[in-house]
């Protein structure tokens, strides 16, 4: 898995290399969704992080259900790695009776049959033999190739110089221990952190947004101590100053409970938020390393999946 992760700048250029074909009709839309769970689904909210310049709204949506309001203005992209987790594959069903303009990203399954069956725009991952979180430079970045072709957003270079490989090490050794709380503005960045620390390190963790943290989540902080650190993943070039002064107070009032900050670096937005995404991958698989815990494997999701759905989708 460290190979794979190390690779992640290289696995963003190559699937933002492939060529996709989309129909006119799919420009003439009023919103977008993407559809999928876990490692797959992240990708939207990533995007929604990044792009600014966005006419019209994003939605991920993570369950059996479109939402209702998803119709033929919608461009809706349904990504699952494997191809067959079941709630993305009944929110394909879904869009296409909706009249949805569909396109599929997947690495193999039924999804892949679904698309190739109907004729619709479909794009393949061809890194086959990993696991979907892992997958993420490729999944993101066939998502971002799909927005520019449609001409939705504009990505010029994708540059991520910055490696973050030896400061996660340092955080690692800071919050190991401990019940990590995230605090960001970038909610997707949080997310990612706490799912990544859920299935890499196989920890509890907790992420919050930031300002929202403000108005509820600092009522508990009398209950704070030293078994949890609080971390907070900042932008400094993208922070209001009554961010920068919420974080200070929130680390006035974190009691004994550990204060790690992790700082993006980077010239764009894109870079700055792909450091960071970058930044706790890395964490999560030292966490584990450190605790004798296996990254790879996600035993709990495969018995899910195997005593709902009868069988393995992984
Ligand atoms: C496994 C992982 C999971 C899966 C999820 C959906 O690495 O991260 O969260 O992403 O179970 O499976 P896929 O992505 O194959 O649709």
């Amino acid at each position: 898995m460290l190979d794979e992760i190390r690779n992640f700048p290289n696995a963003c250029k190559e699937a933002f290399e492939e060529k996709i074909k989309l129909p006119a009709s799919y420009r003439n839309v009023n919103k977008i969704i993407i559809a999928g769970m876990g490692g797959s689904s992240i990708v939207g909210d990533i995007i929604s992080d990044i792009f600014d310049e966005l006419k019209f709204p994003i939605i991920v949506s993570r369950s059996y259900n479109l939402p209702h309001f998803a119709d033929e203005k919608t461009l809706l992209i349904c990504i699952s790695y494997s191809g067959n987790t079941k709630e993305t594959l009944e929110q394909i069903k879904n869009g296409i009776r909706k009249k949805c303009r569909i396109v599929g990203i997947s690495s193999n399954g039924k999804l892949m049959e679904i698309f190739n069956r109907r004729k619709l725009p479909f794009f393949l991952i061809k890194k086959s033999n990993t696991i979907p979180r892992v997958a993420i430079g490729y999944l993101l970045f066939s998502t971002i190739k799909i927005l520019h072709s449609l001409g939705f957003i504009k990505v010029d270079k994708i540059n991520i110089a910055n490696n973050p490989e030896k400061d996660a090490k340092d955080v690692t050794k800071k919050i190991n221990g401990t019940f990590p709380i995230i605090y960001s503005v970038y909610p997707s960045v949080a997310k990612r952190f706490k799912t990544q620390l859920n299935e890499n390190s196989k920890i509890q963790a907790r992420w919050e947004a930031l300002p929202e943290a403000l108005h509820n989540d600092i009522e508990a902080f009398g209950s704070l101590n030293e078994k949890f650190s609080l971390i907070f993943i900042r932008d400094k070039l993208n922070e209001r100053k009554e961010i920068k002064k919420s974080i200070e107070f929130l680390k006035r009032i974190a009691n004994k409970a550990k204060v790690v900050e992790i700082f993006s670096k980077g010239k764009s937005k894109l870079e700055r938020i792909l450091y960071l995404i970058w930044f706790v991958d890395f964490v999560s698989y030292f966490l584990a390393i450190e605790n004798g815990m296996n990254p790879q494997e996600t035993l709990n999701i495969k018995k899910f999946k195997e005593f709902v759905y009868g069988k393995p989708n992984l």
